[in-house]
């Protein structure tokens, strides 16, 4: 689905930047005690090795910063995403970089960095079926809340999100479910495309995918 979205979205707007990440094939480190050490001491008091533990979290921070809209394939795993797309969840969410916290300041302690008018579309791959708004298993599912809740904490709030289902049972219903999701996957790129050519939001555009 990621790889259908970023060749339509291509095919329309060839001077578009798109950045591909693999987290699979290359898994960012996780966060441990280090990290969040580093992460949780003010930039002028981090030592050098602190500055490098951190080095790869700027790296894909700066990646978020500068893209417009983020797609992020996230298969389910034991009712949640997979460890690595965790791992990148756990790099990008950070103090004094992508979201502020004050518990001195008036009303809410927490405010998004993120620029505003990202887009996130989450696109989601299920074995079993039913994990959707209303389904039998839609209180088991980790994954969508879990990418959405921590991205629209850091300033990415306008979410879409399109799933295949039935995957284990490798039936018609799997082909209906992979038929349907790839003609969202369609209108939802047309749809970004065309808000895209009104005049407000002509700008330029960097998917990362
Ligand atoms: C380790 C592992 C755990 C899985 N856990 C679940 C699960 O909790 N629920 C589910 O519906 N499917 C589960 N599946 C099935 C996958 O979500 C499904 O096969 C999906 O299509 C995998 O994505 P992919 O086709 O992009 O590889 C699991 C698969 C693996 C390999």
């Amino acid at each position: 689905m990621s790889a259908r979205l970023v060749r339509r979205w291509s095919s329309a707007r060839p001077q578009d930047r798109i950045v591909y990440r693999d987290v699979g094939s290359v898994p960012p480190s996780h966060v441990d005690a280090e990290w969040i050490a580093a992460a949780f001491s003010p930039p002028e008091k981090r030592s050098d090795e602190q500055h490098a533990r951190l080095a790869e979290s700027d790296r894909l921070i700066a990646e978020l910063m500068a893209a417009d809209l983020v797609v992020v394939g996230a298969p389910m795993y034991n009712f949640g995403m997979p460890a690595p797309l965790k791992a990148w969840l756990d790099n990008i969410v950070r103090v004094g970089v992508t979201f502020g916290f004050d518990r001195k300041r008036a009303g809410e302690p927490y405010w998004p960095m993120l620029p505003a008018g990202k887009r996130l579309v989450v696109l989601g791959a299920r074995g079993d079926y039913g994990y959707d708004p209303g389904g039998r298993q839609a209180d088991a599912n980790f994954v969508e809340v879990g990418l959405k809740a921590p991205l629209a904490y850091i300033g990415l709030r306008d979410a879409t999100s399109i799933a295949i289902e039935y995957d284990e049972f490798a039936d018609e219903r799997l082909a209906r479910s992979i038929a349907a999701a790839e003609g969202a996957v369609d209108a939802l790129v047309d749809r970004l495309i065309g808000e895209r050519a009104e005049p407000l939001s002509a700008r330029p555009l960097s998917p990362v995918g």
